[in-house]
């Protein structure tokens, strides 16, 4: 049978680990793909010297070649990624990508271009690296109604979080480490305030939910204000702190959003470590699914990349109208469900403040819960230390509406014996 031939832009951490596994599973990738699979160009700005592949510095050489059947962009960003990927795909060639910013910002278009053109677009790699987390929502639960996802889908801040847990390392050094390892984003600030995990909950919540890719209307907060203070309040609690990614379907439309999370340590999500990601897909039918698996680094995004790759090769003989659809539901069959406001949702809280140590603190601050409709779950208040004035004191609420509880905050601040900000953490149960 005709060889398929691949064409890989960008030669980083991701399109090395793509060339070495293409290379070394050879035998096994060919065989379930039903024909060869060649890497007979590589794009790479820097050069490269490669036994028997042709190098281009122009990335946009490959999307020229006539020889090249899929593309294989691992260059990242969302400008040039942008300009190769339309410029593949007007040239009939298919797509693969790791790019989660690409998809989540730019794929409602990309995906229409490509749809004109009758080329794939796949992107099995843009999210929780090597777990098949796409093609599972996509295809393995596709006779459910999905009522809920959740996921650690960043592997960097889980590997912060992780060893400030459990080593008491600083944010800082361990963060330089990620970047070592390869697993954080170009920019570390996508990483560490959300905006990766955003990409990746937009592309799930796609696929989970049948409406479009809305990237603006995720609700994104980091972990860069997490202290150890309250990674270990929370453990007394019975609590981890993970950053998690959530879409859930209400009465109201969608809540998307990212942010830190406490977590029952007795759920297996909550036993999530380093760079490992989970998510947790809450279906009608099939009821808890959980996906566990390495996040990022070289070779386990790789085997996402060449999943795609072998998927795409397997199907180049059958007619594009039978092709799964990108985003799981055909393009006009995508509803219109609204995304709810962070205003709107509701979870449970933990909340740490600094009070006064005296007495009455403690029921003025319950009173203005009480005053709000949140009603306590357990309260720590630690002794103070020697002369302290200010003690800690961390409350877990029950389910509360955020405007409500943003309101008691700033009730709670106001009050002459608490000194400085309420920390907020949202706390979700995942039961
Ligand atoms: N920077 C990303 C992460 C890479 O840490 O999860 C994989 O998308």
């Amino acid at each position: 049978m005709y060889p398929v031939k691949i064409g890989i832009c960008g030669l980083g951490t991701v399109g090395s680990g793509t060339l070495n596994v293409i290379t070394r599973n050879q035998a096994e990738i060919s065989a379930r793909a039903g024909c060869e699979i060649v890497v007979a160009h590589i794009g790479a700005r820097r050069g490269a010297d490669i036994d028997g592949i042709k190098v281009s510095t122009d990335i946009f050489a490959v999307a020229e070649d006539p020889d090249i059947d899929i593309l294989v962009e691992l260059i990242g960003g969302t400008t040039v990624a942008k300009d190769l990927v339309m410029a593949a795909i007007a040239k009939g060639k298919h797509v693969v990508t790791a790019n989660k910013a690409l998809i989540a910002e730019h794929g409602n278009e990309i995906f229409e271009a490509a749809e004109k053109s009758g080329v794939c677009v796949a992107f099995e790699s843009a999210v929780a690296g090597g777990i098949p987390i796409i093609k599972a929502i996509r295809e393995g639960l596709a006779g459910n109604k999905i009522e809920w996802l959740a996921g650690i889908i960043n592997g960097t801040g889980n590997f912060i979080l992780t060893e400030m847990r459990e080593k008491g390392r600083d944010f800082s050094d361990v963060l330089q480490e990620a970047q070592d390892l390869g697993y954080a984003e170009a920019d570390p600030t996508f990483d560490v305030e959300g905006i990766d995990a955003a990409h990746k909950l937009v592309i799930l919540a796609s696929l989970a939910f049948g409406i479009p890719l809305q990237f603006e209307k995720v609700y994104t907060e980091g972990i860069t204000k997490i202290s150890i203070e309250d990674v270990g309040y929370a453990e007394e609690l019975g609590y981890r702190i993970k950053h998690l990614g959530v879409a859930r379907k209400t009465d109201n439309g969608v809540e998307l959003r990212v942010h830190p999370t406490l977590i029952p340590e007795k759920r297996l999500i909550a036993n999530v470590n380093g760079v490992m990601n989970a998510v947790l897909v809450q279906g009608d039918a099939v009821g808890p699914t959980l996906y566990y698996g390495a996040g990022a680094g070289a070779e386990p995004t790789a085997s996402s990349v060449v999943a795609d790759i072998v998927d795409i090769a397997r199907s180049l003989s059958a007619d594009p109208k039978h092709r799964v659809p990108y985003l799981a539901f055909h393009p006009h069959a995508l509803n219109d469900t609204p995304i709810v406001g962070i205003n709107e949702i509701e979870t449970a809280y933990y909340l740490r403040m600094s009070a006064e140590d005296k007495p009455g603190v403690l029921s003025q601050v319950a009173q203005i819960l009480s005053d709000g409709g949140i009603s306590i779950e357990a309260i720590i208040q630690k002794p103070p230390a020697t002369l302290a004035e200010h003690v800690p004191l961390i409350i877990l609420t029950n389910r509360s509406l955020e405007s409500r509880l943003i309101s008691a905050i700033s009730k709670i601040e106001a009050l002459e014996n608490i000194a400085g900000e309420v920390t907020r953490i949202r706390v979700e149960s995942l039961g």
